[in-house]
């Protein structure tokens, strides 16, 4: 699909207009380097006492087909409709200790949040489509990978090189097209005090 970029109130980077949660992949595979820059991109996210609490399991369906269908089952179905096309699928968690004392971490999803929107941005730079997913069964993911109590699935994210409409079922076609919104500045910013709307003048 062809660029979507956000209509911005006002002027932004255009890597962060042009992000953007495609459906319509294609199936061929996505390159290795340009995984591994999207991990890499993660991990230099900022977090907080540097703890780094984000953890990724990677399937590319070309090296780990078995664990790839695997991860696919554990999509709402919804999700897998579309979510099949991608050649890679990546689980997203959130350390929920701190490792430099076990202490319990209250930052951990915040920051996972910002690795995974680093390696969002990382898959837009090149070319890619990049959708995560909240629509999982996360206790199904700790069964099926082993994945440790502590460690809190977030989110699954779809990465395949843009598709076409073709790709997609019907019912999927709208997302692809449609306008994008954002509620205004003025609903999200408060200035000065609590209700106290942003002034944009
Ligand atoms: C944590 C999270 C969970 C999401 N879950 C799903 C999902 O299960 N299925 C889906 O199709 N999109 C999902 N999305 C994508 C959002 O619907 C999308 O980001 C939002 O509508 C804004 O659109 P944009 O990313 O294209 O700007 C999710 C996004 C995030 C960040």
């Amino acid at each position: 699909m062809s660029g979507r970029p956000a209509p911005a109130d006002h002027p932004i980077e255009s890597i962060i207009s042009e992000r953007w949660s495609g459906r319509a992949i294609d199936p061929k595979p996505v390159d290795r380097a340009t995984v591994l820059s999207m991990l890499e991109a993660a991990r230099w996210a900022p977090s907080c006492f540097g703890d780094e609490p984000w953890r990724f399991l990677l399937w590319d369906r070309e090296r780990q087909p078995e664990g790839w269908e695997a991860a696919l089952n554990t999509l709402a179905d919804k999700n897998q409709q579309w979510a099949r096309n991608a050649p890679v699928l990546i689980l997203v968690m959130a350390d929920s200790e701190f490792s430099r004392n076990g202490k319990p971490n209250r930052w951990a999803q915040y920051d996972t949040g910002a690795a995974a929107e680093n390696l969002h941005l990382q898959g837009v730079a090149a070319g890619l489509v990049v959708h995560q997913m909240g629509g999982f069964d996360a206790d199904a993911a700790h069964l099926a990978f082993g994945i440790p109590d502590r460690y809190v699935p977030m989110s699954m994210i779809a990465v395949g090189h843009p598709g076409t409409l073709s790709d997609l079922d019907e019912e999927f076609h709208g997302g692809e097209t449609g306008d994008r919104g954002r509620r205004p500045l003025s609903e999200l910013v408060f200035e000065g005090a609590w209700d106290n709307p942003l002034g944009e003048e």
